[in-house]
């Protein structure tokens, strides 16, 4: 979803700001654009609906200026076109506005006070730079127009940078909702939306809040909160290193990410279990959650997939009852709770505006949470009461892999930790270590078998139209989330489905040659699963199947070696993540920047 990135002070502007937007390429854009000012007055605005490469290739060497801002565009309002990518510009071209978020009310903001002014875009965007420029014209100044302008918008989610050609190496920042980061250099200051963008300017960042209204030059940053008062904010320091996040000598993240997969089980294991195999999680935090009398479990997409996986071992390991929602319906449904809820966000990049809204919620009401994620200081991170961290390393790829299998894995993890403090049987004769030892071997094992994966790939989906993914209890939830890497970057459409409701409708889709995946690792409902695989291959189904050891039978297409079968989705989703690489690319796509897709999903 769109990044922005500024600078401001001694240093060339173009290089930091067109580098950071390469490191945000993978949150997924769709053009992008840079505004450098210079001191003298020559200033330059480059944008593009291409890639960044492309970008780069139209900046001339004479854009010099230490002083930028700078954006990938994720459309919503206005298509793909060189107008709409941002900066936006007011129509005297002084004032250039990048904005990651959405203005809900733009239209009445345009109608009311910008009758007779001549727009170049679509967007919501230019709506607020052209209020600006008006307010400065009546006789404000610019930060004043700017915070006028501010407090016009309603329901709003913004992260904006304004210049003002006027002052060129002033950076006026904003946010609400959406991410926001200043980074302290020496001898310059950066903004962006994403600490990956600037590690290789700063270390060095201040939390800046929704309200915040900031202003930002070479060497000092002013912040003003939602009163308008001076406010000190924390500085905190993000120590990812940025060869983390290079592909190496792979052609795509996603087959790095899968392939990371065994080292970050043993990690987790390493960080968070102890030598005898007792969890070593936060004492607060299980106190909290063993106090509690029910625990809701709130994601988006793969997220939500690894919380239904975490409900089953949470329910299971501590006998408290949980409920797993997608957040973005859970936001606005008002929910009846019980009288001691845990919240726990399941979030790879800690930033879903969909999953922060309930957390705001959540937090209104004072309630205790906890917050899973891969990004330390994340929004989501610094505003719930808890954190653990994935321990996954970046993830670079829109599709994600070794972030749901880290989610289960620390799930897991933690409901050992809360069963073992309520004396619960289940948690304190589970060998969570010793498991987590044979998944990291057995996901090594399957991911050595990509030729076969790839003939299969080729052989089964590369021309399919649509495909199933089919299973039972933990087995379903497998289902839903190999069916989703499938068509996210496949574009072949599938369905995860509970393998016992197929035959209520859905059967009727089923057509010769259409490929149906059943994923068979419980015992209890291996044979049932089986039967109803059975029944699409009356159909004419070709069918597959992906099945624990124990319970294999020769013709199985995938064996996956025994573990607790409440571990069984991190080695049954391995080759289904696979299957979607391949047929991702033997059909030519970006396996890693499918369509229409972002990273980092910082909109509602
Ligand atoms: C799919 C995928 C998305 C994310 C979802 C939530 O491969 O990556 O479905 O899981 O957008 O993102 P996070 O986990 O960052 O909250």
């Amino acid at each position: 979803m769109c990044g922005v990135v500024g600078v401001t002070g001694n240093k060339n502007a173009t290089e930091i700001l067109v580098s950071g937007l390469e490191k945000l390429q993978y949150r997924g854009y769709d053009s992008a654009g840079i505004f450098v000012d210079q001191p003298d007055g020559t200033d330059y605005l480059v944008k593009t609906t291409g890639s960044i490469a492309d970008l780069r290739k139209k900046i001339g060497p004479e854009v010099q200026g230490t002083a930028g801002i700078g954006h990938t565009r994720w459309a919503t309002h206005g298509g793909v076109t060189i107008e709409n990518a941002h900066p936006q510009f007011s129509s005297d071209e002084r004032f250039y506005l990048v904005h990651n978020g959405v203005i809900e009310n733009f239209q009445e903001l345009k109608d009311k006070y910008l009758q007779g002014v001549h727009f170049h875009s679509q967007t919501d965007t230019e709506v607020v730079v052209q209020l600006i420029d008006k307010f400065v014209k009546e006789g404000m100044s610019t930060q004043d127009a700017f915070n006028k302008t501010l407090s016009l918008l309603e329901n709003s989610s913004y992260a904006f940078m304004l210049m003002d050609r006027e002052e060129p190496e002033t950076i006026y920042v904003a946010k609400n909702k959406s991410p926001m980061l200043i980074g302290l250099g020496d001898g310059c200051n950066v903004v962006c939306s994403d600490s990956i963008a600037m590690l290789n300017v700063t270390h060095t960042f201040l939390e800046i809040q929704d309200g915040d209204m900031c202003i930002v030059k070479p060497d000092e940053v002013i912040v003003n909160d939602a009163d308008g008062n001076v406010a000190e904010r924390e500085t905190f320091e993000v120590s990812v290193d940025p060869s983390a996040s290079d592909k190496g000598t792979y052609p795509y993240y996603m087959l790095k990410e899968i392939d990371e997969q065994p080292n970050v089980m043993r990690k987790l294991s390493a960080e968070y279990l102890d030598e005898a195999g007792h969890p070593t999680i936060d004492a607060d935090l299980v106190d909290a959650i063993k106090d509690s009398d029910r625990i809701y479990i709130v994601g988006a997409g793969t997220s939500y997939h690894a919380g239904l996986v975490g409900k089953m071992q949470l329910e299971k390991l501590t006998g408290i009852p949980a409920e797993v929602h997608v957040a973005s319906e859970f936001a606005y449904e008002d929910p009846l709770l019980s009288e001691k809820p845990f919240f726990i966000f399941l979030s790879q990049s800690g930033e879903t505006a969909d999953s922060r809204q309930v957390l705001v919620n959540v937090n209104k009401q004072k309630l205790p949470s906890l917050t899973i994620t891969n990004v330390a200081n994340s929004t989501l991170s610094r505003e719930s009461t808890f954190t653990l961290l994935l321990q996954a390393g970046p993830e670079i790829s829109v599709a994600s892999t070794k972030a749901y299998t880290a989610q289960i894995a620390l799930e897991a993890i933690l409901a050992k930790a809360v069963g073992e403090a309520k004396g619960q049987s289940a948690a304190l004769n589970f060998d969570l270590k010793g498991q987590l030892a044979v998944v990291a071997q057995g996901m090594q094992s399957i991911v050595e078998e990509k030729n076969e994966i790839n003939q299969i790939a080729e052989d089964y989906f590369v021309e399919a139209n649509q495909a199933f993914y089919i299973g039972r209890g933990i087995d379903y939830t497998v289902s839903i989330e190999a069916a989703l890497k499938l068509k996210e970057i496949s574009y072949v459409h599938a369905e995860g489905f509970a393998s016992g409701e197929l035959k209520h409708g859905t059967i009727a889709l089923i057509e010769p040659g259409t490929p149906v995946i059943g994923i068979i690792t419980q015992a209890g409902t291996a044979g049932l699963t089986r039967s109803n695989l059975e029944e699409t291959a009356a159909r004419g189904a070709k069918t597959l199947s992906i099945v624990k050891k124990s319970l294999a039978r020769p013709e199985d297409t995938f064996v996956i070696p025994d573990v607790d079968e409440l571990l069984t989705p991190l080695l049954s989703v391995i080759p289904a993540q696979l299957l979607a690489y391949y047929t991702s690319l033997n059909k030519g796509l970006n396996v890693d920047l499918p369509r229409n897709l972002a990273k980092s999903v910082t909109v509602e």
